[in-house]
C-alpha cells in the first residue's frame, strides 16, 4: 500500500476518536463496563465450540482481552491502529509476561497481512468507528478473507436502533439504556448519548468516581444493517447474542454476532 493510500485511510477515520487525552482512561472505562458483561465466558465457549486456537484481536486496545485469551492458552495476535493504545497494550503484555505478537494495521489493509486465522475479534463497539459504509464494507470483507474456512468472526455493536427510536428522549436528556449489559452504566460509569442522526451518534462517557469524561462519535448502524454487511461479505451461519445471551432482544444494549466463514 502506498503512502498516499495510507494517508487517505487515516484521514477517513474520525479523528475525534483518536489520540485524545482520555483515550487510555477510556479503555479503563470500557474494561470496567465489560467486567460483568459475560464477554469472557461466551468468547471462550464459542472458541471451544468452533475449535479456534489461532486468534487475531483486530483492535486490541489496551490488550486486556488478548491477555486473558493468551493466559487461557490461545495463540493470540493483537492488532491496534492507535499508537497510544498500542503502547499501553505493549506495557500490559510485558507486565503480564504473556506471548502476544502485535501489529499496527488499519482493518482496511488487512488483506495479505493475516491468513488462515481460526477467529477474529472485533469487540468493544469498534466497527462503528468507521463512519462510511464503503469503509465498513472493506473492513468486514477483509475479516472474511483473513479467516480460514470454518473460522469465526466475533463482532459487536451497540443497539443503535434503540437510540434512534428514542431520539426525542436523547434530545431532552432523558434517555435510559434498558438492557442488562449496562448495569454498570447506571452507577458511576455513565454512558450518555448526546446527539443522534442517521449518520452519526455522539456519546459522552463519564466516570463520576474518578471524575473524568470524554466524547466519541460513532456510526449508528440501523436494525439489521451490520448483519447485512456480514452476510454480503459471505458469512452464512451467523449467531446473534443480545448482551451476551443467545437470543434477539430488541431492547438490548449490545448485540454480538458470531459469524462462521
Ligand atoms: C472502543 S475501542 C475497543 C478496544 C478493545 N477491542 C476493547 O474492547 O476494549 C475501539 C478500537 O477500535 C480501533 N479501531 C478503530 N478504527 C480502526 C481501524 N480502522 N482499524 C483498526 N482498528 C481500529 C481503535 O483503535 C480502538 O482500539
Amino acid at each position: 500500500m502506498n503512502d498516499l493510500m495510507k494517508f487517505k485511510i487515516k484521514e477517513s477515520i474520525n479523528p475525534e476518536n483518536y489520540n485524545q487525552e482520555s483515550a487510555v482512561k477510556m479503555l479503563r472505562f470500557l474494561g470496567n463496563l465489560k467486567k460483568n458483561s459475560g464477554q469472557e465466558k461466551v468468547v471462550d465457549f464459542v472458541f471451544k465450540k468452533y475449535g479456534c486456537v489461532k486468534i487475531l484481536d483486530s483492535c486490541v486496545g489496551d490488550g486486556s482481552d488478548a491477555i486473558e485469551l493468551a493466559k487461557k492458552g490461545y495463540e493470540v495476535t493483537g492488532n491496534e491502529i492507535d499508537k497510544l493504545f498500542l503502547g499501553e497494550a505493549k506495557r500490559n503484555i510485558e507486565r503480564e509476561g504473556v506471548n502476544i505478537s502485535l501489529t499496527e494495521y488499519d482493518w482496511r489493509e488487512f488483506e495479505g497481512h493475516f491468513q488462515n486465522y481460526d477467529a477474529i475479534l472485533c469487540l468493544g463497539n469498534s466497527i462503528c468507528y468507521l463512519l462510511d459504509s464503503n469503509a465498513q464494507k472493506k473492513a468486514i470483507d477483509n475479516f472474511y478473507i483473513c479467516l480460514k474456512k470454518g473460522g469465526v468472526l466475533f463482532i459487536d455493536e451497540r443497539n443503535f436502533q434503540y437510540m434512534l427510536d428514542h431520539q426525542e428522549d436523547i434530545n431532552k436528556g432523558n434517555f435510559q439504556f434498558s438492557g442488562k449489559y449496562g448495569k454498570a452504566e447506571k452507577k458511576e460509569y455513565l454512558v450518555k448519548p448526546l446527539d443522534i442522526s442517521d449518520k452519526s451518534l455522539l456519546i459522552e462517557f463519564s466516570d463520576s468516581k474518578e471524575k473524568y469524561s470524554f466524547r466519541l462519535v460513532f456510526y449508528p448502524f440501523k436494525r439489521n444493517e451490520l448483519l447485512g454487511l456480514l452476510r454480503e461479505a459471505g458469512f452464512r451461519n451467523i449467531e446473534i447474542y443480545s448482551d451476551y445471551e443467545q437470543s434477539y432482544n430488541s431492547e438490548a444494549d449490545f448485540y454480538q454476532y458470531v459469524c462462521v466463514k
